[in-house]
């Protein structure tokens, strides 16, 4: 196992439904750590660029829409196998898929409103950290937890 570093994004509906302390609190109580935490409203083109993957699917104006419809949470979460475990904690893409406990099946509206985003491998994760932080706006630092 590695320390890993992977790119979480609370989706603008877990913003409106109000559930960005919940969430963090999910991330931190798993063992990953926040090292970089901004809000954000995306750009057309910065959503377009980040999801670009996805440019050639039937959702993708859909998903751009939704993604620039209000402010977003950008995070870069830090921990043990962060990409995986992050992916675990979120729950299937579907929230009506979604394993009982994770944040998708809690608090997700459909497939599209699912509330979080999180990078789906170490590869895209080195990726999508560098489109929305630079290396001094990460922060690391040890927990010392009572
Ligand atoms: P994400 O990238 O946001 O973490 O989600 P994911 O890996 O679980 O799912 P992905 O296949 O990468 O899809 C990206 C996002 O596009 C929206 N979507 N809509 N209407 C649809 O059928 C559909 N399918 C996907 C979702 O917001 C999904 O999270
Ligand atoms: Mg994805």
């Amino acid at each position: 196992m590695a320390i890993e570093r992977t790119l979480s994004i609370i989706k603008p509906d877990g913003v409106e439904k109000g559930v960005i302390g919940q969430v963090v609190a999910r991330f931190e109580q798993a063992g990953l750590k926040p090292v970089a935490m901004r809000m954000a409203h995306l750009s057309r083109a910065e959503a377009e660029g980040f999801y670009a993957v996805h440019k050639a699917r039937p959702f993708f104006s859909d998903l751009v829409k939704f993604m620039t419809s209000g402010p977003v949470v950008l995070m870069v979460l830090e921990g043990e196998s962060a990409v995986a475990k992050n992916r675990e904690i979120m729950g299937a893409t579907d929230p009506a898929k979604a394993a009982a406990g994770t944040i998708r099946k809690d608090f997700a509206s459909n497939i599209e409103k699912n509330t979080v985003h999180g990078s789906d491998s170490l590869e895209n994760a080195k990726v999508e950290v560098g489109y929305f932080f630079r290396e001094i706006e990460l922060h690391p630092y040890e927990w010392k937890k009572a």
